[in-house]
């Protein structure tokens, strides 16, 4: 099986597997992130070398202050969870998405874990919070247009990498994969530069049942499609 070099992941379905069993949202949430744990270190152990999880939207802050809240202090306990399990992890961690509406504690956190983190050799993870794509596309404008303002970069010599080299994704290969969990078929604004040529798998397990085999899966669609960028695979 041919693994894509990066994956990306819309970890969607936390509120619908609390409501099955009658729990608060919260519930799911949590197991939902007990699940993204386990399921990087499976991902580790089958030799992905980037992954990029959608945790918190732009959008989402439109949920009830309860939710926000609890889910902002889930990331504080994740966070520290990774600080604490150091040892018995070997991927390495980043974060994309607008860091500075984050409370100071949380960017504190989420810099000092993925320093931390830096000198492992494991799997690269990214993980996308205060993530949205329209607003990367837009704060990738405001620098370019900076640059040219200053006179560093003429107008007609904007391309496409000018582009990517200014999201916050810069360093990492496009994802060849993008799955989303439970039914839903939407972007909800994520990657959408990244994606223009990726293949889409949608599974309707909800995130927390979702697991490496159900990724491996996934994989085994990816291998199965023909990828043609706009060309012909010409059949000999
Ligand atoms: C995904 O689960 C987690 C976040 C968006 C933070 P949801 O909370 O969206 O779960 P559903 O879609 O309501 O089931
Ligand atoms: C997308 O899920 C965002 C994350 C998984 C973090 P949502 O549940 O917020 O998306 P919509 O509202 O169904 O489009
Ligand atoms: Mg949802």
């Amino acid at each position: 099986m041919d693994l894509p070099r990066h994956i990306a992941v819309i970890m969607d379905g936390n509120g619908r597997w609390a409501k099955k069993r009658f729990l608060p949202r919260m519930v799911g949430h949590r197991t939902g992130s007990e699940n993204l744990k386990k399921l990087i270190n499976d991902c580790d152990d089958i030799g992905l070398e980037h992954i990029t999880f959608y945790a918190f939207s732009t959008e989402n802050w439109k949920r009830s202050q309860e939710e926000v809240s609890n889910l902002m202090d889930l990331l504080r306990e994740y966070l520290d969870d990774h600080i604490k399990n150091e040892r018995d992890n070997n991927f390495r961690i980043d974060f994309i998405g607008d860091m500075s509406r984050l409370a100071p504690d949380i960017q504190t956190k989420m810099k000092y874990v993925r320093e931390l983190y830096s000198t492992h050799r494991g799997i690269f993870v990214h993980i996308a919070i205060n993530y949205g794509s329209r607003d990367e596309i837009r704060r990738a404008v405001c620098e370019i247009t900076e640059e040219v303002k200053e006179g560093n970069l003429l107008p007609r010599d904007i391309t496409e990498d000018t582009i990517s080299s200014h999201l916050d994704t810069k360093a990492v290969p496009d994802p060849e994969l993008l799955i989303r969990t439970s039914g839903e078929m939407r972007l909800s604004n994520f990657l959408m530069w990244q994606l223009a040529y990726s293949e889409f798998y949608f599974s309707d397990k909800l995130w927390p049942d979702f697991k490496i085999g159900d990724l491996l899966e996934a994989v085994k669609s990816y291998n199965s499609r023909d990828r043609r960028f706009g060309g012909r695979n010409e059949v000999k």
